[in-house]
C-alpha cells in the first residue's frame, strides 16, 4: 500500500503544499535569480520629449547646453532617459516656465484632495489586478506621485511590481501591519516601499492580510471608538502618508470582506471591472446587490460613502464577439456615462506581458508583434485617459 492512501487529508495536502512551494521556488530562482532586481527600461529621447511635452530638438539642445539630467548616449548617438531623469526634466521645465508649470508637473495642488481609487468586483479574474497595475504605471509615467496598495492576500500585484510575497516580506510588511487591532500596529510610512518605477510606491500584500478578516469579528465585539472601527482603518492608514501622493490605487481581493469594505470606505472613487460575458455580468448583479446591502450597514454605522465617481471598466473585451457586444450595449444603456467609453481589449500582448511580469508600458517596442501591441496599448491608454479626466474633474480642473 502506498503511504498516500494511509495519510489523512491534512497531511496529504500539507505534503502537496510543501512540494509545490519547493518547486515554485526553484522555478522562480531560475527565472528571477535572487539578485536580479527588476528595473524599468529607458526611454528614447523621442518618447521622453513626448512624455514631458517638449520637442525632441529642445531636449537635445538642453543636453548639449549641459542643462538638466544628462541622457545616456549610445555608440550611434541615440540618447535615452530613465523615468527618474524624465521627472527631473519635468521639474526643470516647470522651474524655467512657471506659467506652464501645471502642464509639466501635474501633481495635485493645494485644495485638490488625495484621490484614492479602489478597483473592485468580487468576480475572480475580472482583470482587477491588471487594471490596477496599468493605471498605476500610466499615472506614474505621466508624472503623478502614486501609491499602489495590494489588498489581495494572493498578492499578484506585488509580484508584478517586483516584490515576491513569500520571500521578500516579514511580518507586518503588508497593509495589515498598519490596520491591525493590536499593539504591533506600525505606521504605514514604514511599510511603503519604492518600486523600480520612479514615482510609483507599493504597499505589498501577502497571506497575512487574511488576519484582518479573522480578527475583525472579534474586534466588533470590543468597544472600539468610532474612528477605530474596521471600515475606517484602511482610510486612517492612508491618511498617514497622504502628503506624499497624488493618487492611491487599491487592488481589492475577489471577495466582499472587511478588507474590501475598508477600501471602498477609504476610496474617493471606485472602478468596477467587468468581463463582458453573461456569467460574469450575472454575478455582477449579485455583487452590486450585496455591496449595496453591506455598504448601507456601514453607512449607518458612520462610514463615508461619498464617491467622486464610480466607473465600470469593460476589460478583456472582444469587440467582434456578438454576445459581448450585446452585453456592452446593455451596460451602456443601463449605466450610461458610468461605463467608460473606452474598453480594454482582450489581447495576447497583455496576457503574455502578465506571464513575463512586464506590462506593455515596460516592454521595448519590437518585443511583440507591432499591430497587437499598438491596438492593446491604445485601448489601455484611452481607458486610463478617461479615468485621469475624472480625477481632474474631482480636483476641479477643467
Ligand atoms: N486585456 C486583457 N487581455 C488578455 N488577458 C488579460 C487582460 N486583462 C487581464 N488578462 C488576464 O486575465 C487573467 C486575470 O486577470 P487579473 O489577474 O488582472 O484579474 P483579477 O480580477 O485581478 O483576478 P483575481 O480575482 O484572481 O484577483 C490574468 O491572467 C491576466 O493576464
Ligand atoms: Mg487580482
Amino acid at each position: 500500500m502506498d503511504n498516500i492512501s494511509v495519510s489523512t487529508t491534512d497531511v496529504r495536502i500539507e505534503r502537496h503544499a510543501t512540494q509545490l512551494s519547493r518547486q515554485l521556488k526553484l522555478l522562480r530562482e531560475k527565472l528571477f535569480p535572487p539578485l536580479s532586481q527588476k528595473t524599468l527600461r529607458t526611454f528614447t529621447s523621442g518618447e521622453a520629449a513626448q512624455m514631458i511635452g517638449v520637442s525632441d530638438g529642445y531636449l537635445r539642445q538642453l543636453s548639449l547646453d549641459g542643462k538638466g539630467p544628462q541622457p545616456d548616449v549610445s555608440h550611434n548617438g541615440r540618447r535615452s532617459y530613465t523615468l527618474r531623469q524624465i521627472n527631473e526634466l519635468r521639474q526643470h521645465m516647470a522651474k524655467i516656465k512657471p506659467k506652464d508649470a501645471l502642464s509639466y508637473l501635474p501633481c495635485r495642488r493645494d485644495g485638490e484632495k488625495l484621490q484614492t481609487i479602489a478597483i473592485t468586483n468580487f468576480k475572480g479574474g475580472s482583470a482587477k489586478t491588471t487594471t490596477t497595475l496599468y493605471l498605476a504605471q500610466h499615472l506614474a509615467l505621466e508624472g503623478y506621485r502614486v501609491l499602489a496598495i495590494d489588498l489581495d492576500p494572493q498578492a499578484s500585484l506585488s509580484s508584478l511590481l517586483g516584490v515576491q510575497p513569500e520571500f521578500d516580506l516579514l511580518d507586518g510588511d503588508t497593509l495589515y501591519g498598519a490596520i491591525r487591532y493590536d499593539a504591533q500596529r506600525r505606521p504605514l510610512k514604514d511599510i511603503v516601499r519604492k518600486t523600480y518605477f520612479d514615482g510609483l510606491d507599493l504597499v505589498p500584500g501577502n497571506l497575512e492580510l487574511m488576519e484582518f478578516e479573522h480578527e475583525t469579528p472579534r474586534a466588533l465585539n470590543e468597544r472600539l471608538k468610532p474612528e477605530e472601527l474596521f471600515f475606517r482603518r484602511v482610510g486612517n492608514a492612508i491618511a498617514e502618508v497622504e502628503a506624499n501622493y497624488d493618487i492611491v490605487v487599491i487592488d481589492c481581493p475577489p471577495q466582499l470582506g472587511y478588507l474590501t469594505l475598508g477600501a471602498v470606505c477609504a476610496a474617493t472613487s471606485l472602478l468596477i471591472t467587468i468581463h463582458p460575458q453573461m456569467v460574469d455580468v450575472a454575478s455582477m448583479s449579485q455583487f452590486l446587490l450585496m455591496t449595496s446591502d453591506l455598504l448601507s450597514v456601514v453607512r449607518k454605522a458612520g462610514g463615508d460613502l461619498q464617491h467622486d465617481f464610480i466607473k465600470y471598466v469593460v476589460t478583456r473585451h472582444e469587440p467582434f464577439d456578438a454576445p459581448q457586444s450585446q452585453i456592452v450595449a446593455l451596460l451602456r444603456s443601463l449605466f450610461g456615462d458610468d461605463v467608460l467609453t473606452a474598453t480594454i481589449l482582450k489581447s495576447t500582448a497583455i496576457a503574455d506581458a502578465g506571464l513575463t511580469k512586464q506590462t506593455l508600458y515596460e516592454i521595448e517596442k519590437g518585443q511583440v508583434r507591432r499591430s497587437t501591441y499598438d491596438r492593446a496599448l491604445e485601448s489601455v491608454n484611452a481607458a486610463n485617459g478617461e479615468i485621469l479626466a475624472s480625477i481632474h474633474k474631482a480636483w476641479g480642473r477643467t
